[in-house]
Order: structure tokens, then C-alpha cells, then sequence
């Protein structure tokens, strides 16, 4: 039990611990300098063979060389699983400053988006939204609203009609044959809003496309009056432009409404057309067997990129038909 010894023991498992690179590589030199068949084991389990004397000098020279060589174990583990613990915050780090992935998730496009609106607006007064087709007869979409086919009103509107002509079938060129499908199939009161998409044979140009949309109101009731026209408009005009918005009523001419009138609002300044309006033609009503003696109705009809167009200020309907994302978004995902 040479004191030398010990002390090299001690030495070399201070160095074993502290060449360690890693938590792995200190086990395999811990098992060498404290295991088993470590010296300083050995060294141990000898002492039971030595006198009484012996024992307790040598037994002290173990002792402090264990609490040595535990000591450099304990420090030296302490320092890799530091730089372990370091290492792991390095690599599962996330860098917040990276740029996000914009993928854009899509969304409606802004005449959905108004289209929508009108509907809600309308919903929630108690109005019922009614579609009719795209491809109509030309009964629905002409003489059943009062113009017949030598009607000067039938060149007003540009059509599109659908192969063999004599079928009838035309694009419908407004919404005012949905009026026509409501009054046949429903009893009045009949309180409802038809928005749809329209077609003429207009060139795309800044204000007109040859495919756009129109939302369409209808009542029939009781006692109703130019008034009650007057004061729906007033309040849908307000619910889309703004509570300072002023309307007016230009007298006009349809067939199927009587009187008729175009509804400007003073908006930005200026009068702009926003659509057309009227007491529906008791020849309407007729047609569609409402007792003209007991109810009256009112109508109307708006563009809907007009509408769009006049709020935010468009000043070209390609940037409405032509679908650029650029554009589309300013208006919001609208879901
Ligand atoms: C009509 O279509 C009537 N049916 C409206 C109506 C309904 C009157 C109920 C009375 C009662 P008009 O042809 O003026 O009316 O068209 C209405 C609106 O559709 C116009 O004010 C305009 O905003 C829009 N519009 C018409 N043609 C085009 C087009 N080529 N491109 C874009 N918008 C159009
Ligand atoms: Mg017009």
C-alpha cells in the first residue's frame, strides 16, 4: 500500500475524467478508475488482509483517495452534461426570425364578397334569396316581364341567345326573370332578394363586361307603396355606401315596372346611376295571376361591379373579370 501509488491512482483518474470529451467517454474511464477492477478497488478490498495498525493508516489513505477520485468524477460530470444540455438548446433552437411560408389559402372574390353582404343585409329584414337560371327562356326573361319580341325595349338589351334560336333559350341578359319564377310558384307576401350573374353582348370595356352580376329586389304585399321603394332603397343605399349617401329617383322607363326610375346616390361629390327601380307593372302581376286589385309590389335592380366599383373607387371592370390575386386581396379572404 505504497502512498506513491495512491497518488497515481488519484492522477490518472483525474486525467481519464478530465480527457473525457463526452458523457459516454466518462463512463468507460469512471468503470476503469472506480469500477471493479479499478486499482483503488482492489486497494480496498485488500485492506481487510492487514493488521490492526496498518489498517487504519491505509484505511485513511483509501478513504481520502476515493473522495478524491469521486470529487474529479462529480466535476467532470457536471462540465459535459453542461455542454451537453448547451448543445441540445443549440440544436432544437428555433429561429423566430426566419420568414413565415405565406401560402395563401385562398378565398372569395370581392363580388361574392358584396354579393354575400346584400344577401345578409336583405336576411336579416325578413327577405327570402331566391336564384333562377342562367339560361332562360326567352318567355321568363322578356315577355313575361311586359316586353314583347317587337318591343323597342328587346334592342335595349344585347342578347345572347342559345342555338337553335328558335328554341327561345336565351343567357338571361338581367335578373328580372327571377321575379317572374318568384311569382309564379309563391303566394304574396312575397318579400325577396335575387342575386345572380347576367350576361349582354356588351364589349369589355372600363365600365361594361360582357358576363357580370346583378342583384334583383322584389315585394309584393299589401299597400305598397313608391314610399316603401323609396325608403328600402334609402337604407340599402346607406348599408353599402355609408350613412351619409343621398339618393334620388330619376324618372325612367321599363315595361315591366310602372312608374319606373333610375336610383342615383350623390357619393364622392357626384350623381352616379346606380340602377333601376318601379312599381311592378300591374301587367306583371297579372301575368303571374296576383290580384292586382289587392296587392302591389316594388322592384329594383343592381349592378353589382357598379356597386363595387362606385365604393372603392375602381376606376377599370377588367381589374374585376381579369382574377389578379393582387388585386383580389385587397378586398380580404372573405370566409
Ligand atoms: C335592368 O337590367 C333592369 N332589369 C333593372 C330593374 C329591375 C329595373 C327591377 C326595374 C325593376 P339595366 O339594363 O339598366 O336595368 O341594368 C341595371 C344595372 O346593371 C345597370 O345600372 C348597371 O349597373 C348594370 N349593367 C348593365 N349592363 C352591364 C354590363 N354590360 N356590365 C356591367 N354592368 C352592367
Ligand atoms: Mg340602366
Amino acid at each position: 500500500m505504497n502512498p506513491a501509488d495512491i497518488a497515481s491512482w488519484i492522477s490518472d483518474a483525474q486525467k481519464a475524467f478530465s480527457a473525457a470529451s463526452d458523457l459516454d467517454q466518462l463512463k468507460v474511464a469512471r468503470l476503469a478508475h472506480t469500477g471493479d477492477k479499478a486499482p483503488i478497488s482492489l486497494a480496498s478490498r485488500s485492506l481487510g488482509t492487514l493488521s490492526p495498525e496498518e489498517k487504519a493508516s491505509a484505511g485513511k489513505l483509501i478513504g481520502d483517495a476515493k473522495a478524491a477520485i469521486a470529487e474529479a468524477l462529480a466535476s467532470a460530470t457536471d462540465k459535459l452534461e453542461a455542454s451537453r444540455d448547451a448543445k441540445v438548446l443549440l440544436e432544437e433552437v428555433v429561429d423566430i426570425t426566419l420568414p413565415v411560408q405565406r401560402t395563401h389559402r385562398g378565398g372569395l372574390h370581392p363580388i361574392s364578397i358584396i354579393k354575400n353582404e346584400i344577401s345578409d343585409f336583405f336576411i336579416e329584414q325578413g327577405y327570402a334569396v331566391e336564384e333562377g337560371p342562367e339560361l332562360e327562356s326567352g318567355w321568363l326573361n322578356f315577355d313575361a316581364l311586359n316586353i314583347p319580341a317587337d318591343h323597342p325595349a328587346r334592342t335595349m338589351q344585347d342578347t345572347f341567345f342559345i342555338e337553335p334560336v328558335e328554341s327561345g333559350v336565351v343567357l338571361r341578359t338581367h335578373t328580372s326573370p327571377v321575379q317572374i319564377r318568384t311569382m309564379l310558384t309563391q303566394e304574396p307576401p312575397i318579400y325577396v332578394i335575387c342575386p345572380g350573374r347576367t350576361f349582354r353582348a356588351d364589349e369589355l370595356d372600363a365600365t361594361h363586361s360582357p358576363v357580370f352580376h346583378q342583384v334583383e329586389g322584389l315585394v309584393v304585399d299589401k299597400g305598397i307603396t313608391m314610399a316603401h321603394l323609396k325608403g328600402t332603397l334609402d337604407n340599402f343605399a346607406r348599408h353599402m355606401f355609408g350613412p351619409d349617401v343621398t339618393t334620388r329617383l330619376r324618372p325612367s322607363f321599363f315595361p315591366f315596372t310602372e312608374p319606373s326610375a333610375e336610383v342615383d346616390i350623390f357619393f364622392n361629390n357626384r350623381w352616379i346611376e346606380w340602377g333601376g327601380c318601379g312599381m311592378v307593372n300591374p301587367k306583371v302581376l297579372a301575368t303571374c295571376g296576383i290580384d292586382t286589385d289587392v296587392y302591389s309590389g316594388f322592384a329594383f335592380g343592381m349592378g353589382l361591379e357598379r356597386t363595387l366599383m362606385v365604393r372603392h373607387g375602381i376606376t377599370d371592370m377588367h381589374d374585376i373579370v381579369e382574377g389578379d390575386l393582387r388585386f383580389t386581396r385587397q378586398f380580404g379572404v372573405g370566409l
